[in-house]
C-alpha cells in the first residue's frame, strides 16, 4: 500500500467556531461553565465518576474532576461530528497526504501495525527486522571484554530524534541490559558531550547519530565532535562504532557513516520513536521489549480507530482540551506523573503537543480567531508539590493538572533486594500514590475560610489577626484535574500511553482545523543563526539590530577580557 492523494479539499469541514455545536458550547459555557462547581456536580450525580471515566488499552482515565459535565461532552461530540473528526482520522490512517503543507502522509501508526495491516507494511517490517537483528548482535556481546563489545551507547539527536527514545529509556530503566549504559546527547552546547566522554572507551562505545533530515546543526556538530574524540582516543574502526538513523541515508553516508537504519518522510520527527529512532531503546531493552512497546501503541491505535467517539479515550481527551482551552480559557496544563520513571514525559509532550498544535493559521493559511495549543509543562510528583503546587492550589490562574499513576512499582534487580528493603520501598510507593490522591482531592475540595479559621492557632503569627491568617490558608478548590492510571509501567503500557497522547493531540488539532504535522515555526531561528554565527566569531555587527549588536559586543568584550 502506498500514500494516497487527499480525498478531501483543504477546507473540507466548517471551521470549528462556525459550527452549530460551537455556538451551543458557547451558550453552554455561559450558562454552566462560569459557575460550574465540581463539588456540586458530584453531589448532584453520585455516578459521575462512572459516567466520566473510561478504560482504554492499558490506561484507565478518570475525567470526572475536569471542568465539564455530560451535557458538555455531548456538545463536544456534536462538534467532533460537525468537524469530520472520524473522517479526518480515517483519512490519516489510510495514508492520505493529510500533512498538506509538506505533501506527506502521516503514518506513525504504520510503524507499530502487525505485518500486512497498514500502508508500507513491507518496508516497515523489513527495516524493523534488520534493526532488531543488529540489536541482537550488539546485545549478545554487551559488557564483554573484547574490542567491539559494547558497554556504552551514546545517542546523538535532538527534538523528535531525542525526546522519545530518552523518555522511553528513562521510563523502562529497570529493563535495561545490565551490561549497557545509555547516554543522550542533544544540545549543541559542547558541555553535554564533553561531560560524557571521559567515562567512555572507544573500543566499547557505540555512537548512534539520529536525524531525520541529517542536516540538524546540533546533531552534526555533536557527531563531528564525537568522531574526533573517538579518533583521538585511539579508536580504530569508525564504521563499527558509528551508526546512523535517518530518512536520508545518503546524507548519512556522505557524513561518513556506513550503517544507517532508515525511516520515512511520512513519519513526523515527534512521532518517530516507533521507527529506527527507537534504536537506543531496542539496544537497551532488547527486541522483545521494543516489539511490546509497538504492540501497546497498536492496541491504542485500534481503540482510537474502532471505538465509537462516545467511548473513545483519545477523543474524550482531545475534546476536553478544546473545551478547557477555548471555552474555559485555560492556557496551560500541568502534566505531573507520580512515577519517577516518567520524569521525561512532560518534556516529550511539550514537543508532541506544542510543536504539533502551536499554530495560528488553518489549513487554508487563514489566521485563526481562536486559541489553539495550551502550554504543556510539568514535573514528576511528589517533587512538584515542593515547587509549583502552591500556584496550582492558590494562584489566580486555573491550571488543569494531569496525574499519571502507576499501580505497581518496578525496581532494578528487585530479586536481590532484602525483604526489609522491599517493604520500605513498598510503603514509599503507597505514599507516592496517596500524595497524588491527596493533591487531586485538595485541588477539588479546597478548604473554606471557616475551616481554616477553626484550625488557625492564635500564636501562629504574633500581631496578625486569626482571620487574616485564615484567609491565607483558604483554598478555593474547584480546580480541575485528570487522573490516568497504569497498572504497571511496562513497554506495552508505555506504548499505549504515548499513543494515547499522540491521538489526543491529533483530535484537538483536527477540531481546530490546523496542520498538526508540520513545524514551519522552527525554521526562521535556524536561518538567522546561519548569519549570526560568523558575525559572533568576527565581531561584524554591521546592519544588525541594536539589541543583537549590543549583545554580540558584550559577549566579545567578555571573551577578550577572559
Ligand atoms: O524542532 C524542529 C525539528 O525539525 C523537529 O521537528 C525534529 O524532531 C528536530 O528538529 C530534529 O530534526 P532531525 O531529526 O531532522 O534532526
Amino acid at each position: 500500500m502506498t500514500a494516497r492523494e487527499p480525498s478531501m479539499p483543504l477546507r473540507a469541514w466548517p471551521r470549528c467556531d462556525q459550527t452549530v455545536a460551537w455556538s451551543a458550547l458557547s451558550g453552554h459555557a455561559q450558562v454552566h461553565g462560569r459557575d460550574l462547581d465540581l463539588r456540586q456536580l458530584f453531589r448532584d450525580d453520585p455516578h459521575r465518576v462512572q459516567r466520566l471515566s473510561l478504560q482504554a488499552p492499558e490506561v484507565w482515565a478518570d475525567l470526572s474532576r475536569a471542568h465539564w459535565d455530560l451535557a458538555t461532552q455531548r456538545h463536544l461530540l456534536d462538534l467532533a461530528r460537525e468537524c469530520g473528526l472520524a473522517e479526518q482520522r480515517d483519512a490519516m490512517l489510510r495514508g492520505e497526504l493529510v500533512n498538506r503543507t509538506e505533501g506527506r502522509a502521516v503514518l506513525h501508526t504504520a510503524l507499530r501495525a502487525p505485518r500486512g495491516q497498514a500502508p508500507f507494511s513491507d518496508v516497515v517490517h523489513a527495516e524493523l527486522d534488520r534493526m532488531l537483528a543488529f540489536v541482537a548482535g550488539v546485545r549478545a556481546q554487551a559488557g564483554g571484554t573484547q574490542p567491539g563489545d559494547i558497554h556504552d551507547i551514546v545517542h546523538i539527536g535532538i527534538g523528535g530524534s531525542d525526546l522519545g527514545p530518552q523518555m522511553v529509556a528513562a521510563a523502562l530503566s529497570t529493563w535495561v541490559h545490565p551490561g549497557l549504559r545509555l547516554h543522550f546527547i542533544s544540545n549543541v552546547d559542547g558541555q553535554e558531550l564533553a561531560s560524557v566522554l571521559p567515562a567512555l572507551h572507544p573500543d566499547h562505545t557505540l555512537f548512534v547519530v539520529a536525524s531525520k533530515t541529517f542536516t540538524t546543526q546540533e546533531t552534526l556538530a555533536n557527531a563531528r565532535a564525537a568522531r574526533q574524540w573517538f579518533l583521538d582516543a585511539g579508536g580504530r574502526d569508525v564504521a563499527r562504532h558509528f551508526v546512523a538513523v535517518s530518512a536520508d541515508p545518503r546524507r548519512a553516508a556522505d557524513f561518513g557513516i556506513g550503517t544507517c537504519f532508515a525511516f520515512w518522510d511520512w513519519v513526523g520527527g515527534r512521532f518517530s520513536l516507533w521507527s529506527a529512532i527507537g534504536l537506543p531503546v531496542a539496544l537497551a531493552l532488547g527486541g522483545d521489549a521494543f516489539r511490546a512497546l509497538l504492540t501497546g501503541a497498536h492496541d491504542m491505535d485500534r481503540h482510537f480507530a474502532e471505538a465509537p467517539l462516545e467511548a473513545n479515550l483519545p477523543v474524550w481527551l482531545g475534546l476536553l482540551d478544546v473545551w478547557h482551552r477555548n471555552f474555559k480559557g485555560y492556557s496551560s496544563r500541568c502534566v505531573s506523573p507520580y512515577a519517577q520513571g516518567l520524569k521525561r514525559l512532560p518534556a516529550y509532550l511539550q514537543q508532541l503537543v506544542m510543536e504539533s498544535n502551536g499554530k495560528s493559521v488553518d489549513a487554508d493559511g487563514r489566521v485563526l480567531p481562536y486559541a489553539t495549543s495550551d502550554v504543556v509543562w510539568g514535573e514528576p510528583g511528589t517533587n512538584g508539590q515542593h515547587a509549583f503546587f502552591q500556584m496550582l492550589h492558590q494562584g489566580r490562574d486555573v491550571i488543569p493538572v494531569e496525574f499519571i499513576l502507576v499501580g505497581r512499582p518496578a525496581y532494578p534487580d528487585a530479586d536481590v533486594l532484602s525483604a526489609e528493603l522491599k517493604d520500605l520501598l513498598r510503603v514509599q510507593h503507597e505514599s507516592l500514590l496517596a500524595n497524588a490522591l491527596a493533591q487531586a482531592q485538595a485541588l477539588m475540595w479546597g478548604k473554606t475560610e471557616a475551616q481554616a479559621l477553626r484550625e488557625a492557632s492564635p500564636t501562629a503569627a504574633p500581631g496578625v489577626p486569626a482571620e487574616v491568617i485564615a484567609r491565607h490558608r483558604t483554598f478555593s478548590g474547584n480546580r480541575p484535574s485528570l487522573t490516568m492510571l497504569l497498572d504497571a509501567l511496562t513497554p506495552r503500557s508505555l506504548g499505549a500511553l504515548v499513543a494515547l497522547y499522540e491521538h489526543r493531540t491529533f483530535v484537538s488539532g483536527a477540531i481546530w482545523g490546523i496542520n498538526s504535522f508540520d513545524q514551519w515555526g522552527v525554521e526562521l531561528g535556524k536561518a538567522l543563526c546561519q548569519d549570526l554565527l560568523p558575525r559572533l566569531q568576527s565581531g561584524d555587527t554591521q546592519g544588525l539590530d541594536a539589541a543583537t549588536a549590543a549583545t554580540i559586543g558584550r559577549l566579545r568584550q567578555g571573551r577578550d577580557g577572559a
